[in-house]
């Protein structure tokens, strides 16, 4: 592989790997380092929820917009996926309803849905009694519903696991257990030191790292990423017949996300805890109360599992995506709540940036050079 360029990136999640894949299938040569297990933290916990609005606020214009990009790319992104790897994502078609069930959520409902009516989304306003008839599930305390209809889902494991194969079948090379110890920068090739002792010599490096980017040893202060975790607790369940969910329910305290093999994913939380792992009783019994006043039938589900992930917070809680101050340090990490839904974007645009040299206008907000000024 003479001449070409080598990249490595760091970290194995859904947007390592997601970069690794559009990069490797160009033919460039890509070694992915990851400190633990390809995808098992954020990306394995996630919901998997392909939407633009439900977890953005009115004041994020700019990422709203950048998941409504990514949900253009999704179908392409999935079937190119699908057809290299040989495996399903179970991308689905589930729509969202949005409910709300009482004054204060409903008012919310309705800012949320003039927004996204204003920004030209498809969403229909229902009553309860029309949301009880599309959702038989919902609980009749549901006084207001919004239907989204194109919003989607995705199996987060099937597409971390389809991005392996895929990554493989175009001969990218992932190694697990491989943490970097630290980055040298100070010849041209960069030397990627790992914990176990092996030199790496990389043309450039991506950052994937989620919530662990900002203690790379040897990124200088000036282009360390501003990122922290975020922690999630998160259930898994299993729906027992006849109960059964046909869209993706958000509540105004927990969501609920039918999988098609008939799981159920209830979350979650936001807690500010570092890198604390455990799983709290006041944490599980709020999404439960949060998810049973909204959906009272999952009171006779099973219970499959219960998982914690560190979401990657930047300091403005939104992505970044771009080459840093050092041309050979290209960043991406930060997606905080949003990574699987802004991986299709995240990896076309950084292939295209990475590749081509060209860019796409909504990413340039996500600039990580916007970190580098005091203000
Ligand atoms: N996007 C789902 C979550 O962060 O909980």
């Amino acid at each position: 592989m003479d001449g070409q360029r080598k990249t490595i990136i760091i970290g194995a999640g859904v947007i390592g790997l997601s970069i690794a894949w559009r990069l490797c299938r160009r033919g460039e040569q890509v070694l992915v380092l990851e400190r633990g297990q390809t995808g098992q933290e954020a990306s394995r916990v996630a919901a998997g929820m392909l939407a633009a609005a439900a977890e953005v606020g009115f004041e994020e214009p700019e990422l709203y917009a950048l998941c409504r990009a990514s949900l253009k790319r999704w179908p392409s992104f999935a079937s190119e996926l699908e057809a290299e790897s040989g495996m399903s994502l179970d991308y689905s078609s589930f729509g969202t309803l949005i409910v709300a069930d009482d004054r204060d959520a409903t008012e919310a409902l309705r800012r949320g849905y003039q927004f996204q009516k204003d920004q030209g989304y498809p969403v229909d306003w229902l009553s309860g009694a029309e949301a009880l008839e599309k959702e038989p599930f919902l609980s009749p305390r549901v006084v207001a519903a919004v239907s989204v209809p194109e919003d989607h889902s995705v199996d987060n494991r099937k597409l971390l696991q389809a991005l392996v194969a895929a990554i493989n079948a175009h001969g990218g090379d992932i190694r697990e257990q491989t943490a970097v110890e630290h980055l040298d920068f100070s010849s041209k090739q960069i030397r990627v030191e790992t914990a176990a002792g092996d030199i790496h010599e990389a043309d450039r490096i991506v950052v994937a790292a989620g919530a662990w980017s900002a203690g790379i040893s040897g990124l200088s202060e000036a282009i360390r990423p501003p990122v922290r975790p975020i922690k999630g607790q998160i259930l898994e369940l299993k729906m027992v017949d006849p109960f059964a969910l046909n869209h993706v329910i958000r509540g105004p305290k927990a969501y609920l996300v039918p999988r098609k093999d008939g799981r159920l994913i209830v979350g979650a939380t936001s807690e500010e805890m570092g890198f604390d792992r455990s799983i709290t009783v006041g944490a599980i019994h709020g999404i439960l109360d949060g998810a049973w006043e909204v959906v009272p039938g999952i009171l006779d589900q099973e219970i499959l599992s219960i998982d914690v992930g560190f979401r990657p917070a930047s300091r403005d809680h939104q992505p970044m995506v771009g080459f840093t101050a050092d041309p050979r340090v290209f960043m991406a990490t930060g997606h905080y709540r949003h990574g699987i839904v802004l991986s299709a974007v995240t990896a076309t645009v950084s292939e295209q940036m990475l590749l081509d040299g060209s860019t796409d206008d909504v990413m340039t907000f996500f600039s990580p050079l916007r970190f580098d000024s005091p203000a």
